[in-house]
């Protein structure tokens, strides 16, 4: 039947869109990975030039090379974060039952204890939970609590940060998020924000290599999900998560 048909080429798109994205995965994963020894090399001269014929430089072309050397690390960090990506959803995911409520707690805590001085408000919901990969929702809730955390550590002590996890219905369904009352953003760039690399502050406002929500939007796609953003320029960030039914909240 025509119907039968329709379904079939569905299908076979999708197959077909699933191989090119694996491909084009694992391509920028060996690409990624070949850059770092040429670079390692580049960093590694630049280094001897400044160790073995500093008295042969004057200090201006010291620092020029100190520059060369700064900017080495950089492209390393980014790619070691391109890497890291890329390895994170290479694995099929192992679904279980995970208490995302804890997960969250568990963040919170880690959080809260590297950076023992800052007085934050968590507000976290009980009995949170979904049928995810482990280690993956492990890593979707610390970026994002993370995010929370950092973009909440210029609000001024007389109105407290406060980060609040739960869920909430839209579109009558159960979706999960994550709300800050930090430095939030400007909504027109919204959909850039899940982009490797791009960010919406300076590192000298707030540090980062911008890969961390590219991070969050693979593992919620990886589980059939969706995740989006709202947000307001110091008017804090919330975002927002959902899975499909398969994968989605309620007890089975
Ligand atoms: N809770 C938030 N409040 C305001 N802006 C946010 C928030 N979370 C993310 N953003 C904006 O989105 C950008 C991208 O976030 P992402 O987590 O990918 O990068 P990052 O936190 O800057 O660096 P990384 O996660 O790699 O350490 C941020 O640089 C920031 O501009
Ligand atoms: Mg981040």
């Amino acid at each position: 039947s025509k119907v039968a048909r329709d379904i079939t080429d569905q299908v076979r798109a999708k197959d077909a869109a699933e191989a090119a994205n694996r491909e084009l995965e694992a391509f920028s994963y060996s690409v990624a990975h070949d850059l770092r020894a040429p670079l390692r090399g580049m960093s590694g001269f630049a280094r001897v030039l400044l160790e073995g014929y500093r008295d042969k430089l004057d200090a201006e072309g010291q620092d020029w090379l100190q520059e060369i050397v700064l900017n080495a690390q950089k492209m390393a960090a980014l790619i070691d974060a391109l890497l890291s990506l890329a390895r994170l959803t290479r694995s099929e995911p192992r679904y279980a039952r995970v208490d995302l409520s804890a997960l969250a707690r568990e963040a919170a805590d880690q959080l809260a204890a590297a950076d023992a001085g800052r007085d934050v408000e968590w507000v976290i919901e009980a009995g949170m939970v979904a049928t995810l990969d482990l280690s993956l929702a492990r890593a979707l809730v610390g970026n994002l609590l993370g995010n929370a955390w950092k973009f909440t550590s210029k609000v001024s002590a007389s109105r407290r940060a406060c980060i609040e996890v739960g869920t909430t219905e839209v579109e009558g369904r159960r979706v999960f998020f994550v709300r800050d009352n930090g430095a939030g953003f400007d909504m027109a760039f919204a959909d850039k924000l899940f982009g490797p690399f791009q960010r919406l502050h300076t590192v000298d406002e707030f540090p980062g290599t911008g890969i961390g929500l590219a991070t969050v939007q693979r593992i919620v796609r990886r589980h059939g999900g969706r995740v989006w953003a709202e947000g307001r320029v110091d008017g804090g960030a919330t975002f927002y998560f959902a899975f499909n039914e398969v994968v989605s909240g309620s007890p089975q």
